[in-house]
């Protein structure tokens, strides 16, 4: 009980002292996506026996945007399996920028799913005939990933579908290059639906944990993800999920995560806890500035670190469950 008060009292600790930052910008180059209030901010923690600790603008729904890219990895791995993906997408940190417009000169595969190439590459996969059906088997599984029901927000999907010229562009480069078919128009739909999932932190958290208990969701018991696939997941979110920062990332907090540009960052501790983070305020990388703190904190605070090796923090959480 006190190790439960304990991990709330630290998330409060932790809110208390970023909630004054204000340093980064909101995205705008989708144009709706300016319309978040710059100074939201929310935290969620979700452990695998189903406990959920949440301080401030928890319930805020924002749309998930590049957070969709590990599960939609992991759906195209459960749906086409290893050969069919990994055919599409590698598995190679790019160094670079998420929206590069460039592909592995050795392979002409995207460099791995994380970046926009790559989960272009995936969306093309998923939607197999019609975008329709394929958006529908995503939002089923991450309705099954959060606990309850979810929606698009056709706002963001419209503003995104009218100015999405440059994933447009990755698209015909990989067209030319037979990493995605010729329906290009459905492949975009597929990933822009993807990105325009509206979500809280809570829920980023609640999927975290589904995905650091082996594919179970902690809080309804049910199965969601084919356990066999998470470990490819979680090894590219902990490699590439931050993308140019993701080095960086894994020397300074050790976690794997993955950042959206709606300013929604989601860090899984197997076998331990899922985090959720939303702030919108990003970086110039397009990662979320207060998400970034707040798990470096946590990391430090509960020794999360994969390679921790007093890992304190582990036998603290260890101790709630
Ligand atoms: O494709 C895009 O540019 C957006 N829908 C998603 C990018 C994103 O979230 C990058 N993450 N930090």
């Amino acid at each position: 009980m006190s190790d439960t008060l304990n991990l709330q009292e630290t998330l409060e600790l932790t809110y208390e002292k970023y909630k004054n930052v204000h340093e980064g910008e909101v995205a705008s180059y989708i144009p709706e996506l300016t319309k978040a209030n710059p100074d939201d901010f929310g935290i969620a923690v979700a452990t695998v026996d189903g406990q959920v600790f949440s301080v401030g603008d928890w319930e805020r729904e924002f749309t998930i945007q590049s957070v969709c890219k590990p599960f939609a990895f992991q759906l195209a791995l459960e749906e086409f399996g290893r050969g069919e993906t990994l055919a599409r997408v590698g598995v190679e940190p790019s160094g670079d920028v998420f929206n590069s417009i460039e592909l592995d000169p050795k392979t002409m595969r995207p460099f791995n799913p994380m970046v926009n190439a790559g989960a272009i590459a995936v969306a093309s996969l998923i939607k197999k005939d019609s975008a329709a059906e394929g958006v529908r088997r995503f939002v089923e599984k991450m309705q099954l990933a959060a606990g309850r029901k979810l929606t698009i927000d056709g706002a963001v999907l419209a503003s995104e579908t009218t100015t999405g010229n440059r994933n447009r562009a990755i698209a015909y480069l990989m067209l030319n290059f037979g990493i995605v078919d010729d329906d290009v128009d459905q492949t975009l739909q597929q990933y822009f639906s993807q990105c325009s999932l509206l979500v809280n932190c809570r829920d980023l958290a609640v999927m975290a944990a589904t995905l650091a208990n082996m594919g179970t969701n902690p809080l309804t018991r049910e199965p969601v993800f084919d356990f066999q696939y998470i470990k490819d997941v979680l090894a590219v979110m902990f490699t590439c999920g931050l993308y140019d920062h993701a080095g960086e990332w894994a020397y300074r907090v050790g976690i794997p995560a993955k950042s959206g540009v709606g300013g929604g960052l989601l860090a899984v501790v197997n076998r331990q806890l899922g985090i959720g983070v939303y702030s919108p305020r990003l970086d110039a990388k397009g990662n979320s500035v207060r998400g970034i703190m707040v798990c470096r904190e946590l990391a430090d605070r509960l020794g999360l670190h994969a390679f921790e090796f007093t890992n304190i923090g582990s036998s603290f959480v260890q101790s709630l469950l």
